[in-house]
């Protein structure tokens, strides 16, 4: 990379320009998610001097409590993309249905899905939390727009990422050219490309699952998790380290950045739900993330990106993050 600081600004305009990567309405539509992240960063930042901690009083359409911070992260992706004529219509972990684009502003042919606030439970305890979002385009020919456009495969992505809230803003992101990280510069009021190419290794020693439900898991996931832990003396022939953030973003943006495997299986809590995160606001955009990073993402028997969501808020299991390990896992669920 250049010693030239680039914006993600230019870096969408490249990407438009000279790669011919995306067209300009999405350019736009990035542009607009990027300042609402900025705005989101800013309220986390402020915490308890903004009054934006603690729970709100409603539940969402899971059945999970909100935090105060999730409803306002909402509204502010709400507010910041609703009049720009980029989208048809949005989807958000925290409400119950699509959200068209009022009649007063210009459709758009684009489709943008939220995880507004991700690590909910991290947010009164002043830890790592983020927005992870996903855009596909509304299919050809369709009138209007309804709930059954969005039911794409994560395949059909054309864009995808995450803002997390840490000790730096920094935003993640991908269009299908590998994946790029811009951190936020307070004084500027912008974000400025830090990384690129982003890889993920292929071989980890570190593993990122919630170990107090070891008791509920399905046998391969415990095969596995159980050959870390004997480490050296064991099959695997080395030690391994373990973490888990419980922010989703976090634990991704940790294996983005030195690799590892991330694990949030199906367990036996809540047999009938396939899992606990959600096909299209978590695992399609950090199952495209990983991938353009050359990692892999299944859900133990396939890619995550070639599932085909049956329903808008769809759980998933998720494994994600290095390749090799990921195969291994996921060949102890298929026999192969
Ligand atoms: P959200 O706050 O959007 O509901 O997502 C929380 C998710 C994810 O970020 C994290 O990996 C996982 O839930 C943590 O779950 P546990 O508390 O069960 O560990
Ligand atoms: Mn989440
Ligand atoms: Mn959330």
């Amino acid at each position: 990379m250049s010693n030239k600081r680039i914006s993600l600004t230019r870096y969408l305009v490249e990407q438009q320009r000279v790669d011919g990567h995306i067209p300009s309405q999405l350019r736009l539509l990035l542009e607009v998610v990027a300042r609402a992240c900025k705005s989101i960063s800013q309220a986390v930042n402020k915490g308890d001097l903004g009054g934006v901690l603690g729970a709100a009083s409603t539940e969402n359409v899971q059945g999970e409590m909100q935090k105060q911070l999730d409803i306002i992260a909402n509204e502010v992706l709400i507010e910041a993309n609703e009049w720009g004529g980029h989208l048809a219509a949005m989807a958000s972990e925290e409400m119950d249905s699509i959200y068209v684009v009022p009649n007063r502003y210009p459709q758009g042919e684009y489709l943008l899905l939220f995880d507004p606030l991700d690590g909910s439970s991290n947010i009164d305890v002043n830890v790592s939390i983020g927005t992870i979002f996903s855009v596909l385009k509304k299919p050809e020919g369709s009138i209007g727009v309804s709930e059954q456009d969005f039911l794409q495969r994560g395949a059909q992505q054309v864009a995808a990422g995450y803002c997390v809230y840490g000790p730096q803003t920094t935003l993640v992101l991908t269009v299908g050219d590998g994946v790029a990280m811009f951190t936020l510069d307070r004084e500027q009021g912008s974000f400025v490309l830090t990384k690129e190419n982003v890889q993920i290794p292929p071989d980890t020693k570190e593993f990122a699952i919630n170990m107090s439900n070891m008791r509920h898991w399905d046998a391969p996931v415990k095969r596995y998790v159980d050959e870390c832990l004997i480490g050296k003396e064991g099959p695997r022939g080395k030690d391994f380290n373990m973490r888990w953030v419980a922010s989703m973003v976090a634990d991704v943006h940790r294996i983005l950045t030195r690799g590892g495997i991330f694990m949030y299986p199906w367990d036996k809590r809540e047999p009938e739900k396939p899992g606990k995160l959600r096909l299209m606001y978590e695992a399609n955009p950090m199952g495209w993330l990983v991938e353009q990073a050359g990692g892999a993402a299944t859900n133990g028997k396939q890619r995550i990106l070639d599932i085909q969501p049956g329903k808008l808020h769809e759980r998933v299991s998720v494994i994600l993050g290095s390749k090799n390990e990921v195969e291994r896992v996921t060949a102890y669920h298929t026999g192969l």
